[in-house]
């Protein structure tokens, strides 16, 4: 999944919108989002140093580093969970001012969590639709004063579930509680919450960890597809090489709360401080 454009990461600004087509035919647009010099700290731990990188429109972006190295801290700030106490992030060629998480979620950016975020005693089909939550319109009072209108609208948010349901393949657990599946399928639940909300900017936190090599596999195409058919962008956190090399188009590597590699798959993979501090060693 490599070409020439996408080695020249280096260059990329947010003025660059010139797109391109990858070897598997998908289409890498301009910059969508870029992290200028982000500095988290929580108390005297410094989780995120002076870090920038860019992601481009249509690409799967991979983050790659050592427990503790800030992954999660780089996700929770791009969600606006997190508010850095340096830096700035540009979005769509903006700088996006200090925004609360739901608002971030309405300028279409989902996530899913490193630990599952889920309603347990909550079925499969209505976890679902509460991704669909920042984006139901009607308020208590319009749905007594006029309901067909909140009706039509919770019609329009159920196909969008269904449509996802079906996308992910898991039509005969829409009814079972969440707390009664095994680990992998709820995994695959929190993507479908995330998916639901039809996001352009798509957040993984890890979606295989602890999965056997099967759900692995279903998960990378999932993944994959959301990414071919929807076109939507991805961030993905992920531990597992194999993974990381088939399915990013670019890897940012960090260490220690600062980045020490940021290209292909293959140049990170040939770096060698990402070598010494990260794939030199194993990993769960
Ligand atoms: N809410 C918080 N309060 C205090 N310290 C935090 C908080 N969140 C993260 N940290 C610290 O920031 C650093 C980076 O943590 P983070 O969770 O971002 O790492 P990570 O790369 O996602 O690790 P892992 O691979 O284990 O998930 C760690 O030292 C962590 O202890
Ligand atoms: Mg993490």
């Amino acid at each position: 999944m490599t070409s020439q454009t996408a080695q020249d990461t280096a260059q990329v600004t947010a003025q660059d919108t010139d797109s391109f087509v990858t070897p598997d035919g998908r289409t890498i647009g301009g910059v969508m989002m870029e992290m200028k010099n982000i500095t988290l700290r929580f108390g005297g731990v410094v989780a995120i140093q002076d870090i920038s990188f860019d992601i481009r429109e249509g690409e799967i972006r991979a983050i790659i580093g050592p427990n503790g190295a800030g992954k999660s801290s780089m996700l929770n700030v791009i969600s606006g969970f997190y508010v850095p106490q340096d830096g700035e992030v540009w979005y769509h060629g903006a700088r996006r001012p200090r925004m609360r998480p739901y608002q971030v979620a309405e300028q279409g950016i989902a996530r899913t969590f490193q630990n599952i975020a889920l309603f347990d005693g909550m079925s499969v089909l209505d976890n679902i639709m509460t991704g669909r939550l920042t984006m139901m319109k009607s308020n208590m009072l319009q749905q007594a004063l006029w309901f067909g209108k909140a009706e039509r609208e919770e019609n329009a948010h159920r196909a969008q579930v269904e449509k996802v349901i079906d996308f992910l393949e898991i039509q005969n657990i829409r009814k079972t509680p969440v707390g009664r599946l095994p680990y992998g399928l709820k995994k695959r639940v929190e993507l479908a919450r995330a998916l639901a909300a039809e996001p352009k900017l798509l957040l993984l936190d890890e979606p295989m960890a602890g999965m056997n090599v099967e759900e692995k596999e279903d998960m990378s195409r999932f993944i994959l597809d959301v990414n071919d058919e929807f076109g939507t962008t991805i961030v993905l956190i992920e531990h597992d090489m194999g993974v990381v090399m088939d399915l990013s188009d670019r890897v940012v590597v960090m260490d220690y709360g600062k980045k020490i590699g940021d290209g292909t798959p293959e140049e990170v993979r040939n770096n060698q401080e990402v070598i010494d501090a990260y794939l030199g060693v194993s990993h769960d």
